[in-house]
């Protein structure tokens, strides 16, 4: 298991780019790793093609992204051209799949789902999806089950936020988006927080408690 702010593995994969290693593929990038149970399934399909669609943001936003299964490379090349067609993509495929028939990067990673199995009895891995920041420590995870596919306008955001937040001594509230007032943070003193945040507002309530402090979007 990868908790948040260790550094991730820096594993050694077959994709469908050829032989990856995880933190030369980064960069200085930041990453998101994520993970589907299993080539030509339904939902997973939707999900590739949705990612391959936003990789144009996640790369404005300097995010490489990697997809990954217990699938061979060989299967994951066969049912590219099924996630470009069902979801009218054409073109280079923008976005490494890495294979993980053995499940050691399933297993070791925790992405490992005990309710689905393949044909054969083996786990697959559920709907992980492993933010990375460029100094390579895990900023963000989310699991969801096989039977929901996720939203990646959400993982987006999250990104937006994570990469304000690694700059800016603020927070980002409820279904916030880019652009959007932030929480001052509380280590921050009211002192400095006139200092950082001439605009900032302390909003009075019951307690009687100075804790929510809102800001206009930093720059
Ligand atoms: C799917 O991608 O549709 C799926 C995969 C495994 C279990 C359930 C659904």
């Amino acid at each position: 298991m990868v908790n948040l702010g260790d550094v991730f593995p820096n594993f050694s994969a077959e994709s469908t780019q050829g032989t990856i290693k995880f933190h030369d593929y980064l960069g200085d990038s930041w990453g998101i790793l994520f993970s589907h149970p299993a080539d030509y399934t339904p939902v997973c399909t939707t999900e590739l093609g949705r990612v391959a669609k936003l990789a144009p943001e996640f790369t404005k936003r300097n995010v490489k992204l990697m997809a990954l299964s217990c699938d061979s490379v060989a299967s994951h090349n066969g049912w590219i051209k099924d996630i470009q067609a069902y979801n009218n993509l054409s073109g280079d495929f923008p976005y490494p799949i890495v294979a993980d028939e053995n499940r050691d990067l399933a297993v070791s990673l925790g992405m490992v789902d005990p309710d689905e199995k393949d044909a054969a009895g083996m786990p697959l891995t559920c709907r992980a999806a492993f933010v990375v920041g460029p100094d390579k420590k895990l900023k963000l995870s989310i699991l969801y089950p096989a039977t929901t596919g996720r939203n990646f306008d959400e993982l987006l955001r999250v990104v937006d936020s994570l990469q304000l937040t690694a700059v800016k001594k603020v927070a980002t509230p409820a279904d916030w988006k880019d652009g959007g007032h932030c929480m001052v943070i509380p280590s921050i003193s009211s002192d400095e927080a006139k200092t950082l945040f001439p605009e900032h507002k302390v909003h009075t309530v019951p307690s009687g408690k100075s804790y929510l402090r809102t800001t206009p979007h930093p720059k």
